[in-house]
């Protein structure tokens, strides 16, 4: 699979097949994740592997689903969903099949060594979560091309002190995401764009 067929034909996978992804794989995903362009080659990535502790990946899985549901009940706008799509989202959560996979990496952002001026703290900060996005599609994609599928996780965020409780990154550090990785047992339509005349435009 070529770079722009695997960009091109990716889709979130949030159904995983049980296996086990090989430890030689799964090194490949993260050399592809620090890969990434990052602002003044600063990398202020940090990635926390779940792999074999069985009991840690069910209380992962569980946070998972918790954030989820706080997402669907609390966070969402009325009317961003159908009342009926949100009931069979819910109903899908509460069963637990949703998000459980054989991998999960956490990506962390480590600002501990600052390389900027203080009064560029913020932009810094920017800076750096631009850069650890590019490392974890970085991982993504690569994944793919592998034929493992993955989701992007924003929603540990709404509760990243339980998160932290149970990945125990190093003092400093700061949740951006989690990414589940699995073979997928269920591979949906692609979602739909927005056109590109909508979202660009050439001077
Ligand atoms: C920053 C970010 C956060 C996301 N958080 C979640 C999440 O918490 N749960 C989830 O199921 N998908 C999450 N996604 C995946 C998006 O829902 C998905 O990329 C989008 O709907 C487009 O679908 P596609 O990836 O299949 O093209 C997230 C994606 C990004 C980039």
């Amino acid at each position: 699979m070529d770079a722009y067929e695997a960009i091109v034909s990716r889709v979130s996978i949030r159904r995983f097949k049980p296996d086990p992804i090989p430890d030689d794989v799964i090194k490949k995903i993260l050399e592809a994740g620090i890969r990434a362009p990052s602002a003044g080659n600063g990398q202020q990535w940090y990635f926390i592997v779940v792999k074999d502790n069985e009991e840690l990946k069910a209380k992962l899985h569980e946070l998972i689903l918790k954030a989820h549901i706080k997402y669907a009940e609390e966070v969402m706008r009325e009317g961003t969903m159908p009342e009926e799509v949100k009931r069979r989202w819910l109903e899908a959560l509460r069963k637990g099949e949703m998000y459980k996979a054989p991998l999960y990496i956490a990506a962390y952002l480590d600002l501990r060594r600052s390389q900027y001026k203080k009064e560029y703290e913020e932009l810094e900060r920017v800076w750096a979560i631009q850069s650890l996005s590019a490392a974890i599609e970085n991982m993504i994609l690569a994944a793919w091309a592998e034929g493992i599928g993955s989701v992007w996780l924003g929603d540990p965020l709404l509760m990243p002190d339980e998160f932290n409780a149970l990945l125990k990154p190093p003092e400093g550090c700061e949740l951006q995401a989690i990414v589940a990785f699995g073979y997928p047992a269920r591979t949906p339509k692609p979602r739909p764009r927005k056109p590109l005349e909508e979202v660009s435009k050439w001077l």
